[in-house]
């Protein structure tokens, strides 16, 4: 097992910072590798009861993952593609640890063979090809990637402004027709001109300092107050942007309250001849109710990346009537960019992903951190130090049922314990700790102890 040092050396060398400058997005969402900043060396933990890590990896996981994962010296069994189920199931069986994407579905059937399981890590942003309950139940801590791609989104948003506002899409659309069409009336400079964002978080902040830098004043409506970057100005109600924008962008995430944030009495309040673009979620904004404020002239241009239903796959012909009522209707409109949910979909943002979610199963395997997972309770500890010697840390994963911490405090009571973190989500408890005077043969026994309490779903040891 590497030390932290090791740890933050790898990251280096995956994001190979010597090689192209833009591996990796510059969004200050990345600042997770100042975590891995130790003030002084740290003691790497060796995992007891387990042989060498075996990682699977699955569906063409970027090269920065397996960077990271050869460097801790794992044993590393990678594929470009999804595996049948019946394969996968036989793959499962041996590994401690799985990364795959979206189309790898991980269920009951196929995660009730993965005795040696540990983590699984989605390097994608959504979790829902992973049965993240059953997951948590048999111990087996999930993590995702939600933010890599936060700087792509906000690129394609700048692109989409300028490209509304000179029409560029209908001009392209016409001259690869054969038509020559060199008009100005109703094409803008976007200096000068006021951006509304709509969600102020990781893509809307980002955005903010984008669009000021040329040259656009910034406002923006959250449900939480959020401090301003650079001039931008949060204003108090979503009626105060939407009356004083001229582009109006929506970056809030799907929920009951953002269903159709956008809809008929919104776009009424909107400057005429402004311009919307949503790139969130598709539920969102009311597209049939935008179709028609566009038909009467109120909204001159719209972007959306996202709608309320997407293909499954790639493929002509998909995006149809057949799949909501009103796509032909939408693509007969002028001034409308229609992308297909592509706003985080870069090589930097597949890059910053694989670096991501490399390291959150890296600190997972060596240190039991499991802050960001998505299914389990985030607890952490502040690594050991170099002379800290026998010590052992206790990772004990366990039903949240009354009683456990006595039990399991009374198995570590002959040691002193240095540290301890406990915390709970749902009917999952996992607890860590560090305890010393631990002489090696103690070990063994302590692991039988809590493998044999009644509340026990996983325990690992680390020294
Ligand atoms: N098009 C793509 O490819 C793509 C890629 C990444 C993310 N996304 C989507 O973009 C959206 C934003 O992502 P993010 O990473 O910036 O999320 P985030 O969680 O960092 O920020 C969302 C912000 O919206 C605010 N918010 C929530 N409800 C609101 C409401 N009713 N009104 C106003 N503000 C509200 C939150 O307080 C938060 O500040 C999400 O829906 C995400 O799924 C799309």
């Amino acid at each position: 097992m590497s030390s932290p040092q090791q740890i933050v050396n790898s990251f280096q060398q995956a994001l190979n910072l010597s090689g192209s400058p833009n591996a990796v997005s510059t969004s200050p969402t990345q600042s997770f590798l100042s975590q891995y900043q130790p003030s002084k060396p740290t003691k790497a933990l060796k995992p007891f009861s387990t042989e060498d890590i075996k990682i699977l990896l699955l569906e063409n996981v970027n090269q920065t993952a397996i960077n990271i994962f050869k460097n801790q010296g794992y044993q590393v069994e990678f594929y470009k593609s999804s595996l049948p189920e019946d394969e996968l199931i036989e793959k499962i069986k041996d590994v401690h640890a799985i990364g795959i994407r979206s189309k790898t579905k991980l269920t009951e059937k196929i995660l009730k063979n993965a005795k040696n399981l540990v983590v699984i890590g989605c390097f994608c942003i959504g979790t829902n090809q992973v049965n993240l309950d059953f997951a948590a139940k048999s111990g087996i801590c999930v993590f995702n990637s939600p933010f890599s791609n936060s700087r792509s989104v906000a690129e394609l948003v700048i692109a989409e402004i300028i490209t509304l506002a000179r029409q560029l899409g209908d001009r392209s659309i016409e001259m690869h027709t054969g038509t020559w069409n060199k008009v100005s009336a109703k094409c803008w400079e976007i200096r000068g001109k006021t951006l509304g964002i709509i969600g102020y978080g990781h893509i809307g902040s980002q955005l903010s300092v984008l669009a000021e830098s040329m040259g656009m004043n910034v406002i923006y409506y959250d449900i939480v107050t959020i401090m301003a970057l650079g001039n931008s100005k949060q204003v108090s109600n979503l009626d105060e942007l939407l009356k004083n924008s001229d582009f109006v962008t929506l970056h809030v995430p799907e929920t009951q309250e953002t269903k159709n944030l956008l809809s008929a009495p919104q776009f009424a309040a909107m400057k005429d001849g402004s311009y919307v673009i949503n790139a969130s979620r598709g539920t969102v904004v009311d597209i049939p109710a935008l179709v028609q404020a566009m038909k009467a002239g109120k909204i001159a241009g719209a972007a959306l990346d996202v709608y309320p239903h997407e293909p499954a796959k790639n493929g002509e012909g998909l995006f149809a009537d057949t799949l909501n009522a009103w796509a032909s209707e939408l693509c007969s409109l002028r001034n409308v960019i229609l992308t297909p949910h592509i706003g985080g979909s870069t090589e930097e943002a597949q890059s910053a992903i694989g670096i991501e979610v490399g390291n959150s199963l890296t600190k997972y395997i060596n240190e039991g951190t499991s802050t960001g997972a998505v299914n389990f309770p985030e607890v952490q500890l502040r690594p050991l130090d170099l002379d800290q010697q026998n010590v052992v840390r206790v990772l004990y994963i366990h039903h949240n049922v009354p009683g456990v911490l006595k039990t399991v405090n009374n198995i570590l009571s002959n040691h002193n314990i240095e540290k301890q973190f406990s915390d709970s989500q749902g009917d999952i408890a996992y607890l860590m700790a560090d305890i010393s005077d631990v002489d090696i043969s103690d070990i063994k026994s302590l692991y039988e102890q809590l493998e044999q309490t009644p509340y026990k779903i996983a325990t690992r040891l680390l020294y």
